[in-house]
């Protein structure tokens, strides 16, 4: 099947090379496309996905900045709002045998990412649930047309920069060597990372839920952490899918944040040994790490950190958005 013409730029490293460059921490360079960085890799299906993705109003769709938890909050959706026909003790839960990566599938990464193909999407079962790390400004016209639901992740600069520091040195080659903290550090402070700047990110989500609270729900994993109970009623409340009393009496909301834990995840063979089935196959323990509030200290000096707050307080003062 040919690519439909006018759809993609006919040859995309001639678009790519109009477009303002800068380092990549693992490939060579990321591409600046309507304010945000991205990655060679995946322009086809940022692009596509623009173009072609046309979502169901019982669609849901979860956004992250990358390392924000996507991974936690893909199992917690999908043991959900599944809870019926997977009860969330059930010996053959999908979340038992897949990376919650393979049950909720990134649009542009890996849906609309395909050489010279565009997914079929009509044979999945609503509700469907899908992903993207797409900045608001990015995300395709017919989602934000649609009733669809959206859940937004956020999570603390410093823990986010980290894990992405983290994750980004499992990727290179071992002739790259390790990318060196202080040079992450100053690219994540510039915005140049995956999808960043990560403030703007950040703050264009927010402000989205602030003018659309019912479209777009917006969760801390800090709050996830301390409260998960709570926030998984309110996550179930936001997408139509609220738990009765009866349930809560007898330890579904439980059930499902153990299942989704991350003791229980990372500790799963298929998250310990398993393969992605897209991306280029990545290994599924590569997203399990340490799971924790706060471990940022061990990286950052108090310059780093500092530098972190001041940005931080200067991009998102007056928004209402404090972490
Ligand atoms: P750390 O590197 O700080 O440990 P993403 O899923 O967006 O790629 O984010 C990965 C981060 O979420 C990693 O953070 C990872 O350990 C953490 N994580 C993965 N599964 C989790 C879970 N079930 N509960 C809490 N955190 C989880």
């Amino acid at each position: 099947e040919k690519e439909p013409e006018n759809e993609l730029p006919q040859d995309l490293g001639e678009f790519l090379s109009s477009l303002p460059k800068d380092k990549d921490w693992v490939l060579p360079h990321l591409y600046q496309y309507q304010g945000f960085w991205h990655s060679p890799k995946y322009f086809r299906g940022l692009l596509a996905c623009q173009q072609h993705f046309q979502p169901l109003d019982t669609d849901i769709i979860l956004i992250t900045n990358p390392k924000s938890g996507t991974t936690w909050l893909k199992a917690l959706v999908y043991a959900c709002v599944n809870r019926v026909i997977y009860p969330p003790n059930s010996e053959n839960h999908p979340l038992l045998t897949n990376v919650p990566h393979d049950l909720v599938p990134f649009l542009e990464l890996e849906l609309y990412n395909e050489l010279n193909h565009l997914p079929d999407l009509s044979s999945i079962a609503s509700p469907r649930i899908f992903s993207t790390h797409l900045p608001y400004v990015s995300l395709p016209n017919s989602v934000k047309d649609s009733q669809c639901k959206v859940v937004y992740l956020c999570r603390n600069p410093k823990d986010t920069f980290v894990s992405l520091w983290h994750f980004c040195n499992k990727l290179r080659n071992e002739n790259q060597g390790t990318l060196l903290l202080e040079e992450a550090f100053d690219l994540f402070c510039r915005g140049v990372c995956i999808n960043g700047p990560y403030w703007d990110h950040v703050l264009s989500y927010w402000k989205a839920s602030l003018e659309l609270p019912r479209k777009v729900c917006f969760v801390k994993y800090e709050e996830l952490q301390e409260n998960p109970f709570v926030h998984v009623k309110r996550l179930a409340d936001f997408l139509g899918y609220s738990f009765t009393l009866e349930e809560e009496k007898i330890g579904v909301v439980d059930e499902i944040l153990k299942l989704c834990s991350f003791e229980n995840l990372s500790n799963l063979e298929v998250n310990r040994t398993g393969i992605l089935s897209h991306r280029g196959g990545g290994e599924n323990q590569a997203f399990f790490r340490q799971g924790k509030v706060g471990d940022w200290v061990k990286y950052l000096t108090p310059e780093m950190s500092d530098r972190f707050d001041q940005i931080t307080r200067q991009k998102f003062e007056g928004s209402g958005l404090d972490s």
